[in-house]
């Protein structure tokens, strides 16, 4: 097969959801269909539980069983799909912001009974600032919830996404009969017994037909026919074009667990779901055709024996074909490197690869050569655009507590932060280190980290900050003013960038009052 039908025959997308709105029983049910998992399951123990919350040993367990399915890739029709697994548990959202950026479209799961919720939200607004393409899968159907119509009001409101149902439920909770599927014209019967068999599809091209008055029952059967009548005056025709382009976000009703809605979600995929997408650099916009191989770095994850502190480097390729024992030109570095053993997920095994295209994500054995955003190319100086940094909420000081350890101590920190498992500024008056994270269970995660794999100790002091923010100037005399009178609240992060450590928020408005010429940015991008 050339090249060039190697990569429209990839779909690399991502599901998120808050969680517990049934992520992972969703991604267990396509790789079902994929025959990538035999049993369900399979895919669980990649969850991090909500009992889990406090105990980072447990996340830290779980972290490691969950390398191997952090991508799972698998063949459906003539298609090699890629699912790229994002962590539900908030503490690991910039996780989750990062893998974003190595999707090509993305599934938004939401359940029926809770709605839009939190995590959500600030999910779809990464994708939305990346104009990924998305599909709402609105779960839960066999339980009481929301009115449909209501959903998807919320979907537009509070997602600030413009909708178009693809299918629509008959009755909800006790009363679900099944789903009307708007883009194949048929009907499909719910029976809750976990699978969908061919009889449980009725192919209905009029609405009329009275097969599905018989099935549904005149109440139900009527309130369809309003319903459909208002979605067809209300949401706007589906349009693919509207749809790769992040202006419209289909809309399909379903139950996962129950595997029902998920075939007819899964064909809607694999016929209106994005190929491989160009990608922005500082230089020049990269096609995926292109021949020479170029990608980045989006996830690095450590070793979990910690006898070996060798970790893996998750690369998207973003065009051409990456061939294993063969060298690339580390831009950051500026040298060559060469892959003997790169892997490619197939759900919960990993094997290695000869050859991987643009679409997918290959693991790449690293021993401290690669940070996030760092990108290969075949010599070619290129820095991928849009890999988020955002700003932490907790904030402590952090400093050695073995003076005869601190080169493992240095070593060990700057190797946690190069892996993004959280920030490091370093104030410019003191040269005092300071973490930031998104959640506090990070602190125990370092701390822990640094001793067992590391071999040194780590103290925290407590430190109250409102936010880390970098700071842009045009116009330097300003910028030098600025670094004069707030010199006490200023640091550096790991790449040298200016930051301004915001005690309060009102400190960081009467800042912003007394220095309107600067901006004050509560996100960076790697490289940039
Ligand atoms: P997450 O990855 O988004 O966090 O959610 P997950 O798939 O683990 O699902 C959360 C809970 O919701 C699970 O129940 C799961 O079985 C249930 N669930 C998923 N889809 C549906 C659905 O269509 N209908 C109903 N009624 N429930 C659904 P749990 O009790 O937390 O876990 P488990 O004991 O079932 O594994």
């Amino acid at each position: 097969m050339s090249r060039q039908s190697e990569i429209n025959r990839r779909r690399t997308f991502g599901i998120v959801s808050h969680p517990d709105a049934g992520k992972t029983t969703l991604t267990e049910k396509l790789l079902l269909f994929g025959g990538a998992i035999q049993v369900a399951g399979a895919v669980k123990s990649n969850k991090i539980k909500k009992h889990a919350t406090s105990d980072f040993m447990e996340i830290e367990r779980q972290r490691g069983i969950s390398v191997a399915t952090s991508v799972m890739a698998f063949p459906y029709r003539d298609l090699q799909i890629n699912i790229l697994d994002t962590p539900g548990h908030k503490d690991f959202a910039e996780d989750t912001y990062r893998t974003l950026t190595a999707v090509d479209s993305v599934i938004v799961v939401i359940d029926v009974a809770k709605g839009v919720e939190e995590q959500t939200e600030k999910l779809v607004e990464v994708c939305r600032m990346r104009h990924t393409p998305i599909i709402v899968f609105i779960n839960k159907l066999d339980r009481e919830g929301k009115d449909a119509f209501d959903l998807l009001d919320e979907v537009e409101t509070r997602l600030g996404l413009r909708v178009t149902p693809l299918s629509w439920p008959i009755g909800i909770g006790q009363d679900f009969k099944g789903v009307y599927s708007l883009y194949e014209k048929k009907f499909i019967h719910f029976k809750a017994h976990g699978k969908q068999e061919e009889e449980d599809i009725v192919e209905i091209s009029d609405i009329k037909d009275p097969r599905l008055n018989q099935i549904a029952g005149d109440r139900l059967y009527n309130q369809f026919q309003q319903d459909l009548e208002t979605v067809h005056g209300v949401y706007p025709e589906f349009s693919r074009e509207d749809y790769l382009s992040g202006r419209i976000c289909p809309v399909f009703y379903g139950s996962a667990v129950n595997n029902f809605g998920v075939r007819e979600l899964l064909d809607c995929f694999v016929e209106i779901a994005p190929t491989p997408r160009s990608r922005e650099t500082e230089e020049r916009v990269v096609q995926p055709y292109e021949e020479p191989l170029s990608g980045f770095v989006f996830k690095i994850h450590a070793n979990m024996d910690p006898k070996h502190r060798d970790r893996i480097a998750f690369f998207r390729i973003c065009s051409g074909e990456f061939k294993r024992n063969t060298n690339y030109y580390h831009v950051r570095l500026g040298r060559q490197l060469k892959f003997s053993n790169p892997t490619s997920f197939m759900a919960s095994r990993k094997e290695v690869i000869d050859e991987a295209y643009a679409g997918d994500v290959v693991g790449l054995y690293d021993n401290g050569n690669f940070k996030i955003g760092d990108s290969l190319t075949e010599g070619e100086s290129l820095h991928f655009k849009g890999i988020p940094r955002f700003s932490p909420e907790i904030f402590r000081y952090v400093d050695n507590g073995d003076p005869s350890k601190f080169k493992q101590f240095a070593k060990g920190l700057e190797q946690l932060m190069d892996e993004g498992v959280a920030q490091m500024f370093i104030k410019e008056e003191s040269q005092r280190k300071i973490i930031g994270v998104v959640g506090a269970l990070q602190f125990d995660v370092i701390q822990y980290r640094l001793e067992h794999e590391y071999g040194a100790i780590c103290r925290y002091e407590p430190l109250t900050l409102h936010k880390a923010l970098w700071v842009h100037a045009r116009d330097q005399s300003k910028l030098d003013e600025f670094k004069q009178r707030r010199r006490k609240d200023l640091a550096s992060d790991m790449e040298g960038k200016l930051v301004f450590l915001a005690d309060s928020a009102w400190t960081l408005r009467l800042v912003q009052e007394n220095f309107p010429e600067l901006q004050f940015s509560t996100s960076s991008e790697f490289g940039e």
